[in-house]
């Protein structure tokens, strides 16, 4: 790091502690903002996280329904975003309207949603989910009809691993659309010995050949423990840098360069010190949305 990186986080951390504030930043983040995290993980470790810190603010560092998720967990907190416009595309796939019409077409069926929805999904959900519990969840579930939105990818990965039919929406993540099964089946000539990981929600011709299928901390706990010296990764590309950090010993080899996610590149020291220097922009989610939100996000905590 240079003089005035280090500068700029050094002034960063001091804030922090005059405001009691924690950052959490998701794995997609940009290095420099890995490292002045007070804790880096995925949606599901984030928002452990979230719910039980003791601080006075937390500053969000990933995308908006990230933030969301935290002031439905922690409504006397003060959340930051350091950057308003930081969205997730597939989050925007689903409107609640869009979801009160399928649950018209189909009563009685039980709603999960992906944690990557809008606050106002939420609420009109039974129980939220990640990519790191929503096997287990769904799995668990005795209903007739299982409502799943907005990821087809995933959903699809979730009913081919638990054999429980699903109605699906048709939303995906423009990112992880960009992985292919040919780069796979490139770099394995290249890399013969290599274990491939993806994320559930790239496409399903890519799940299909990956040794293994894990959310991003899933890919964290798994590279530690792998006795692979090489891994192949499928995932968005900002997941390189902190596999790398904490395993020096061991290669990683993005699938897909071009597999970035413009909206978690927002978040930069900069702005991250100019919104603790302003306490905004703030995130709140409406308290009738966040008390209907909060029995689905529960659900999700409670299963873990
Ligand atoms: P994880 O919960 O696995 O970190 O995934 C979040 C996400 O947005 C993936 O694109
Ligand atoms: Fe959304 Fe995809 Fe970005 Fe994850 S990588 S935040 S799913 S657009």
């Amino acid at each position: 790091m240079n003089n005035s990186r280090a500068q700029l986080a050094e002034k960063i951390l001091s804030l922090k502690k005059e405001r009691n504030a924690v950052i959490l930043a998701h794995n997609y983040q940009l290095g420099e903002v890995q490292d002045i995290a007070d804790f880096v993980g995925d949606s599901l470790e984030l928002s452990q996280n979230a719910a039980r810190t003791s601080a006075d603010a937390i500053v969000f560092c990933g995308v908006h329904f990230m933030a969301e998720t935290a002031s439905i967990l922690c409504p006397d907190k003060i959340v930051l975003l350091p950057v308003m416009e930081a969205g997730c595309p597939m989050a925007n796939m689903i409107r609640a309207e869009d979801l009160r019409k399928m649950k018209k077409e189909h009563p009685g069926a039980v709603v999960v949603c992906y944690v990557n929805t809008t606050a106002e999904v939420k609420a009109e959900s039974d129980i939220c989910c990640t990519s790191a519990n929503a096997v287990r969840l769904v799995q668990r579930l005795e209903a007739r009809e299982i409502i799943f939105v907005p990821d087809q990818y995933l959903g699809h990965y979730v009913s081919t691993k638990t054999g429980k039919k699903m109605i699906l929406w048709p939303g995906y993540c423009p990112t992880h659309v960009r992985i292919q099964a040919e780069d796979i089946h490139r770099l394995r000539k290249m890399y013969p010995r290599a274990e491939v990981m993806v994320h559930p929600e790239c496409r399903p011709e890519v799940v299909a050949i990956a040794d293994f299928v894990l959310s991003t901390g899933g890919m964290i706990r798994h590279a530690k423990s792998s006795q692979a010296a090489e891994i192949i990764v499928g995932t968005e590309i900002g997941m390189i840098y902190r596999l790398r950090k904490e395993n020096p010993d061991k290669v990683f080899i993005p699938i897909s360069e071009q597999a970035v996610c413009p909206n978690m590149k927002m978040i930069t020291l900069e702005n991250i010190l100019w919104s603790m220097e302003d306490m905004s922009p703030q995130v709140k989610v409406a308290e009738n949305i966040r008390l209907k939100a909060k029995k689905a996000v529960d659900r999700m905590i409670e299963v873990g």
